[in-house]
């Protein structure tokens, strides 16, 4: 598969921003599910304009880090532009690669991401490498709504399920889901 032709058009950034999106998730309320806490490192892959990354930020506080990665400069440009405090770090990265460390994030958060991304296998390797705790929402093939992405790009979560477990992460599971989206929460313990 050729991962470019998945890819978001950042051309439209604004609906990633847009009220209803923000009512939708309320995504300070969605990531108080989440034990990440004050001081902690998160690393938003995909981070488009931010609608995450900032909620990520006010967990972490001043003393954490947010690194945001995404391969579109519009995107960064947009989050550089709502003026993010310190502790987050704007990286031009293409997954599956993610140019940090090894061990340089508490968690890897994905949000509408992993279904633009190619191959699968790869990108969770690189995820375990760069750490141990991993979070990722998307869009359900079997969605009720029309909104989101073509079905045809959409990944099951059992696939991304047996390849979490497949490349380190050994604790993986769907741990939410309503008629449009899931939540699965992996972690490795080796
Ligand atoms: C649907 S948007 C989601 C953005 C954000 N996670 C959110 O939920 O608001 C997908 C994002 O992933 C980025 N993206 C797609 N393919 C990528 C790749 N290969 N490397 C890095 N970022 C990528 C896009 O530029 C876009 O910002």
């Amino acid at each position: 598969m050729n991962s470019e032709a998945h890819r978001f058009d950042p051309v439209h950034l604004d609906r990633l921003l847009s009220p209803q999106r923000q009512a939708r998730w309320a995504p300070q309320d969605f990531l108080k599910r989440f034990e990440i806490g004050a001081g902690q490192r998160v690393a938003d892959l995909g981070c488009g304009p931010g609608f995450w990354t900032l909620p990520l930020a006010e967990k972490v506080g001043a003393a954490g880090t947010v690194f945001a990665l995404d391969v579109s400069q519009d995107m960064l440009n947009a989050l550089a532009s709502r003026q993010p405090p310190p502790a987050v770090q704007l990286l031009r990265s293409e997954l599956p690669a993610i140019n940090l460390p090894d061990n340089s994030a508490d968690w890897l958060w994905a949000a509408f991401v992993l279904h633009e991304v190619a191959p699968l296998d790869v990108q969770v390797r690189e995820m375990r490498r760069v750490g141990k705790r991993a979070l990722i929402l998307d869009w359900r093939p079997d969605a009720q709504g029309e909104a989101g992405p073509p079905r045809s790009h959409r990944l099951w979560p059992r696939e991304i399920i047996d390849v979490l477990r497949a490349n380190g992460f050994d604790q993986a599971r769907q741990t939410w889901q309503d008629d449009d989206n899931y939540l699965i929460e992996a972690s490795a313990t080796a």
